[in-house]
């Protein structure tokens, strides 16, 4: 750079011995190292410096044009003038080229965040993991598909109750030996209610038999799929917080027979068109006649195997004639009214149904699981 100003210099002072072309050659080469500064100037503070040294610093190449190279007397003088004013003037090449400092930076990251962003079509694609339903809310879609089909209405209701409506409503007085069998969770009462009743997480769907009953008169033909929980210690087929279907059909004429066709036909669709069922006698205190569903074995086709025990059937669910005594609980008249009620462990069917060992898999969100699933 020295060199070049110097050389200018010298043929400025000697402008006799010059020749126009030399003179334009000796610009066209500061015209080449301004450009090969402007290309190295990548960030503000850089520009700011090459602007001062060019043109606005009391020592910049335009101030020493002016002082000495405009000054001299000669012919060739209005040439350096030309040359001058092309390059170092106001609206000359450099001023030009250097532009506002902030724009100039502004087309320089510009232009860097344009090269850096560039899309590369191609490029393969990101493959997203794709999430599924969760096989419970899969079987859950299953099982109110089967009832939806059969003219069943989907409510739901709380998963907080009070003993009235977990316990009392549907004939499990306090001190009856089947609240023992559905070990409850209490919730502490605030202090602000300690006068109204106790709360607890419902242990079961069936309270809202009893809301549903007190809200709308019949016919009733309802499943309300929901969460419920009991103080059992977790093992393969148990867990505290598990997911149960109650189904309830109440109208005038409505007969065991009926409710015998309802619960084949749901099995045989749920587990498949071979499977028998059989009705057991059991105990229910709101329901009387009260019955375990069970379905032959669908393993084995009944000859025995390690999923039945050997017996060639697997038990279901329980269900059976909505007891008299529970219609008295939401003024139903018991005389002209009969019905059935079911109530489905969602968790226990969908192991059956997809042959899942442990329940606890159904909680721990273990992909490796749930892709299974899909
Ligand atoms: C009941 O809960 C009754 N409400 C069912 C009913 C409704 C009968 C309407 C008659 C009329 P039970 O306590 O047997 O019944 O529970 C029903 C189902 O829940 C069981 O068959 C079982 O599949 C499931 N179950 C019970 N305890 C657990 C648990 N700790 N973890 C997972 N599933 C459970």
């Amino acid at each position: 750079m020295a060199d070049i100003l110097t050389k200018i210099d010298r043929h400025i002072r000697d402008l006799r011995l010059a020749s126009p072309e030399e003179l334009k050659a000796l610009f066209d080469e500061l015209r080449q190292v301004f450009d090969e500064e402007l290309a190295g100037a990548l960030d503000p503070d850089s520009l700011q410096r090459l602007r001062k040294r060019w043109l606005t610093g009391r020592e910049s190449i335009r101030q020493r044009a002016l002082d000495h190279w405009l000054k001299v007397e000669s012919p060739l003088r209005p040439n350096v003038g030309q040359l001058w004013r092309e390059l170092l003037a106001d609206e000359g090449y450099i001023a030009q080229k250097l532009g506002k400092p902030q724009e100039q930076w502004r087309v320089a990251t510009d232009e860097a965040a344009l090269a850096r962003e560039r899309a590369d079509l191609s490029l393969p694609g990101v493959a997203r993991p794709l999430g599924s339903r969760h096989l419970l809310r899969q079987t859950f879609a299953e099982i109110e598909r089967i009832f939806l089909s059969l003219g069943f209405a989907v409510v739901e209701g709380p998963e907080i109750e009070t003993p009235y409506y977990n316990f009392e409503a549907l004939n499990i007085p306090e001190h009856h030996p089947a609240r023992d069998t559905m070990d409850t969770f209490y919730l502490e009462t605030p202090r602000e209610n300690s006068s109204g009743p106790p709360r607890l997480l419902r242990t079961h769907t069936s309270p809202m038999q009893i809301h549903t009953m007190e809200k709308q008169p019949a016919p009733v033909r309802i499943i309300v799929p929901g969460k419920v929980y009991r103080r059992d210690n977790p093992d393969a087929t148990h867990s505290y917080m598990f997911h149960q279907v109650e189904g309830l059909a109440v109208d005038t004429d409505i007969t065991f027979c009926e409710f015998k066709g309802t619960v084949e036909y749901f099995v045989r669709e749920f587990l498949g068109p071979k499977i028998r069922t059989r009705l057991r006698p059991s105990y229910f205190p709101f329901t009387e006649p009260s019955v375990e569903v069970d379905a032959s074995c669908f393993v084995c086709g009944g000859s025995g195997c390690r999923l039945c025990k050997s017996s060639g059937w697997i038990e279901l669910f329980g269900a059976g004639m909505v007891d008299p005594a529970v219609y008295g609980f939401v003024n139903y008249d018991a005389k002209r009214l009969s019905g059935y009620a079911f109530g489905l462990g969602v968790d226990r069917l969908s192991q059956l149904k997809y042959g899942i060992e442990d329940v606890q898999l159904f909680f721990q969100n273990d992909v490796r699981f749930l892709r299974q699933f899909p």
